[in-house]
């Protein structure tokens, strides 16, 4: 049922009002007014889904009484403003005042009921729990992109990491997305062989790629992260196409509260689309390759402004180390971006753990260049300080878990 509050001065036509809606089966009247006092006095009282009010209430005016309705948080009323004039500043008002439709009157039956109907079923829809999630600015889906100017500079070796870390330090879902169509090594530092992969989703017409199928790529690795493989043999660049990408991280977003995408050095609509749509693309550079630090700012300007708002690059530097014949100061002001982070050079530990088919963050944390991945990928979630993640109740870190089969069984896994 939807209850609908009617408040109008004039007799004849709040009768009329309430004939048109009586004869719904769907609406029920609870209340009706004769100026914007009794209106609001009414919407107390009755708490109504939506308010009728005639733009010329007595005593205070429909489009006051609009106002007010709209300001009172705890009230569910919608209102919707009838006059008998269609003029823009009307509608205008209407607007201001925070009235979800206008109607001019006289108003036929099936219009008004047909309003009524869509103003309800509009707030209805903001109640749901993906309109308040794509609403809340902490509940929103981050995509992280990691690309760089050239192979072999160590961007899968900080997406698998840095993944990882997301999941683990915030416990919130979390998928790695390896794009390499070609060569892409994310199996290898996971000890995962791809099944299903996003190279069968594009065979298919985006229309027929549904949540179920994408789900169906999906594989889990022992530390709790998801995986999306691209491809188990090379395949052609443009073998996985932007409706594709697009429709697969749109599903994927529905899930995950982290997705982290390890892109191929390579401009191409693809990698680019993926670039702009990210909301922090992550560049990886180092201090010791001149050619590098040249191609990181031929790739900075090419990408800035363009594909990718400004504020939405970090730079990263891996394999820092005191041999380094940069500054860091030398690199920003070469590519006039600052450092977000510093991956320390070592050696042993990073080639060591690709051996081992294990990421270093999970089976060396306490080594300074698993620290330093662990503290970005802190500083990309928020947060500010560990004692924050403590002190999230049991609900809470369980909660992403709970939601449906993307996360079946994943492991929430406290990391020392
Ligand atoms: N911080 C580091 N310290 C030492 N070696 C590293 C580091 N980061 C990456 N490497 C090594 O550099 C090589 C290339 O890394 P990789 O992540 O595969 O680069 P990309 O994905 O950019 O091609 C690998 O052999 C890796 O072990
Ligand atoms: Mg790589």
């Amino acid at each position: 049922m939807i209850r609908v509050l009617i408040a109008d001065s004039n007799p004849p036509s709040r009768e009329q009002l309430r004939a048109h809606l009586a004869s719904d089966a769907e609406m029920e009247i609870v209340g009706l007014a004769r100026d914007g006092q009794e209106a609001l006095q009414l919407a107390h009282q009755f708490r109504p889904d939506v308010a009728l009010l005639a733009a010329d209430l007595s005593v205070q005016d429909g489009f006051q009484t609009a106002e007010y309705l709209a300001g009172v948080g705890y009230l569910p009323t919608q209102s919707i403003i009838l006059s008998g004039t269609n003029s823009v500043d009307q509608l205008r008002r209407a607007m201001r005042s925070g009235a979800r439709e206008h109607l001019s009157l006289p108003v036929n039956r099936a219009d008004l009921v047909k309003t009524v109907r869509e103003v309800y079923q509009e707030e209805q829809r903001r109640h749901t729990p993906s309109f308040a999630q794509a609403a809340d600015p902490k509940k929103t889906t981050k995509v992280i992109s990691i690309t760089g100017a050239k192979g072999g500079i160590g961007k899968t070796t900080l997406a698998t990491n840095l993944a990882i870390s997301l999941a683990q330090e915030t416990r919130e879902p979390t998928i790695l997305i390896d794009l390499y169509v070609q060569f892409g090594d994310v199996g290898m530092l996971l000890n995962m062989a791809p099944q299903r992969t996003i190279a069968e989703l594009a065979t298919l017409d985006p229309s027929e790629v549904d949540e179920q199928l994408v789900a169906d790529c999906i594989a889990q690795h022992e530390s709790g992260l998801h995986v999306l493989f691209s491809s188990k043999t090379p395949v052609a660049l443009d073998s996985i196409t932007v409706p594709c990408i697009e429709n697969v991280i749109g599903h994927l977003k529905q899930h995950y509260r982290y997705i982290v995408i390890d892109v191929p050095p390579i401009l191409h609509t693809t990698t680019l689309y993926v670039l702009a749509h990210a909301t922090t693309a992550l560049i990886v550079a180092n201090l010791f390759d001149l050619t590098t630090v040249n191609d990181t700012r031929q790739l900075l300007q090419t990408i800035q402004g363009k594909y990718v708002a400004r504020e939405k690059i970090s730079v990263v530097l891996n394999r820092v180390s005191k041999q380094n014949r940069l500054q860091v100061s030398d690199i920003e002001s070469t590519l006039g971006y600052p450092v977000s982070a510093q991956i320390p050079n070592d050696g042993m530990v990073v080639p060591g753990a690709v051996n081992q088919g294990m990421p270093f963050v999970v089976s060396q944390p306490n080594t300074a260049v698993s620290q330093s991945i662990r503290q970005f990928a802190r500083s990309l979630a928020g947060i500010v300080n560990m004692e924050k993640t403590m002190m999230m109740s049991a609900d809470e870190l369980a909660g992403g878990r709970k939601r449906g089969f993307f996360f079946g069984g994943q492991a929430a896994r406290p990391e020392g």
